[in-house]
């Protein structure tokens, strides 16, 4: 008991202290038990006792994704179980069921083990030879599609999810398709996310983004996230400028405009790509 409020007490601690802080790190050489929130990432070090267990929370419509940072899941896994969810005989999660239905993810992320819920719970077999360390991070749930002609992935990392939809929608259309699916219309932060995104699905074809100039000309909006974008990437000579134009939206790819940016009409059919973020 002393020892379980020991842990809680460090994560109160630690994430109080440094505000909207990242990482958590446990540093707790002799775990004998524990809750853990998980507001976004948190890092245990070990090494840990061989009747050690650990239960992780985090948001109730997220899940938890585990990877072991610098090492080898796999090799990992000899010394403690990952249960899906908090009951009694909630299953093991297996690294050979995961990533399956996610034909599109990066072939390069870490090995990680997801759960189905919100809750897991770590139960240590034996004393861990080497010492590792595990992160625990808050994800979204990645379907395998959205139904007919689509495709989902970790495109991007190991906790968002991104989906493609290859059925022609003007980009109003594509909005809320991406809305019915409790996602949002694809916004490129960086040059990172969207070469991934690109490198997922291509640029053979013109897809839909969030970024119009509706509101105001002249003026692009991410609308999905409501932000003027610090990255572009337009082609060269785009957007066009003429006060009058209506080339409202912003699609990439096809023909024309290959990996970049064109503004063309937002009646315009197109596929799109949506994303989940945690
Ligand atoms: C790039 O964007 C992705 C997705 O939004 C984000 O997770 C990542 O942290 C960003 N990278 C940089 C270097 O800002």
């Amino acid at each position: 008991m002393v020892a379980l409020l020991g842990v809680f007490l460090v994560v109160t601690l630690f994430a109080s202290s440094f505000g909207n802080a990242d990482v958590v790190s446990l540093d707790d050489k002799d775990c004998a038990g524990g809750y853990i929130f998980v507001d976004k990432e948190i890092v245990i070090d070990g090494p840990f006792d061989g009747d050690c267990i650990l239960q992780f929370e985090t948001q109730e419509d997220r899940i938890l994704a585990f990877t072991v940072v610098d090492g080898d899941m796999k090799e990992a896994l000899r010394f403690f179980s990952i249960h899906d969810g908090l009951e009694n005989n909630s299953p093991i999660l297996l690294l050979e069921n995961q990533k399956i239905l996610e034909l599109a993810s990066r072939k390069d992320l870490p090995a990680a083990l997801y759960t189905t819920q919100s809750g897991a719970e770590i139960k240590f077999i034996k004393l861990p030879t080497s010492n590792f360390q595990l992160k625990i991070q808050k994800a979204v749930i990645c379907p395998f599609n959205l139904g007919v002609d689509s495709q989902c992935g970790r495109v991007v990392d190991e906790t968002s999810c991104y989906c493609a939809t290859f059925t022609n929608r003007n980009q109003a259309d594509q909005t809320m398709y991406c809305v019915d699916n409790n996602m949002k219309l694809i916004s490129f932060e960086n040059a990172t996310e969207e070469e991934r995104v690109q490198a997922a699905w291509g640029t053979q074809t013109p897809f839909w983004t969030s970024l119009t100039d509706t509101r105001r000309e002249g003026t692009w909006l991410w609308e999905s996230s409501m932000t003027i974008p610090d990255y572009t990437n337009w082609y060269p000579g785009r957007p066009n400028s003429v006060s009058s134009n209506t080339d409202d939206c912003m699609a990439y790819g096809g023909a024309t405009f290959l990996t970049f940016w064109g503004d063309v009409g937002c009646a315009t059919m197109a596929h799109a790509v949506c994303e989940a973020q945690p």
